[in-house]
């Protein structure tokens, strides 16, 4: 899987260099390109952003430094172009899977009060947000998406790891444990300790199932 990520900002993608996203990149399982939207301004003193037309708070980001920054991209003719954006659909399981059945991911991120709607109108496919509140721009969601959607693309993590989790069977997953055995003078579930694989699965689809119930009663309900 590809991501190219127009941004202002490539510094903030340091994180994605840590741990199982940092492995995935150099096994060549996933490929993240991050390219800066600034170094496509014209402008000698690099400026890429303008008051917006009829007034108002804020910068806008220019249409044509986007428009250069995404035609720099090579090879995007199969590539799906993502606005993070508050307005966009929110981001859920169904939409991660979905996403990670593509090869080529484009992400642009806007900054300050977003992107000239004439170059979004030209370039994106689909608008994703990742909850109803607003952020300082579209870096934290882009590694949002990158993160949820690169953990389906095979080879990334064990195919068993993404079947048991919360979500994917409509459920909340259920506790887990590690050594010690006893901690705090709690003691492991006896089940988990008794080798009987037919009886652990059973306590786990019963302890998902409460688990549900108790946190998130509305994913029952959509059974
Ligand atoms: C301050 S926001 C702009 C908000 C815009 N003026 C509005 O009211 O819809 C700056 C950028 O952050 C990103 N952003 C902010 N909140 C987001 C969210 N919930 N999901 C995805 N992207 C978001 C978008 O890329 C947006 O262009």
């Amino acid at each position: 899987m590809r991501f190219d990520v127009l941004t202002l900002f490539p510094e903030m993608y340091e994180p994605l260099k840590a741990s199982i996203l940092g492995k995935a990149q150099e096994t060549k399982k996933i490929d993240i390109n991050v390219i800066n939207i600034r170094d496509f301004s014209k402008d000698k003193h690099k400026k890429v952003d303008d008051t917006p037309y009829g007034g108002g708070a804020g910068m806008v980001i220019k249409p044509d430094v986007v428009y250069d920054a995404y035609q720099s991209i090579e090879e995007k003719e199969n590539a799906i172009v993502i606005y993070l954006s508050p307005q966009g659909t929110t981001l859920n399981q169904k939409k991660v899977e979905q996403l990670a059945k593509q090869n080529h991911l484009i992400l642009l991120c806007g900054h300050y009060e977003g992107i000239d709607q004439r170059v979004l109108d030209e370039i994106v496919d689909e608008e994703i947000s990742i909850g109803d509140y607003v952020l300082t721009g579209g870096e934290l969601p882009s590694m949002v998406l990158i993160d949820s959607v690169s953990r389906y693309v095979e080879g990334v993590l064990t195919q068993e790891s993404i079947q048991e989790e919360s979500f994917s069977n409509g459920l909340l997953e259920y506790p887990q444990y590690t050594r010690p055995e006893t901690f705090l003078k709690k003691k492991v579930p006896e089940v988990l300790l008794s080798g009987h694989h037919k009886n652990i699965r059973k306590w786990r689809l019963e302890q998902a199932r409460e688990i549900t119930k108790q946190k998130r009663p509305d994913l029952l309900e959509k059974e």
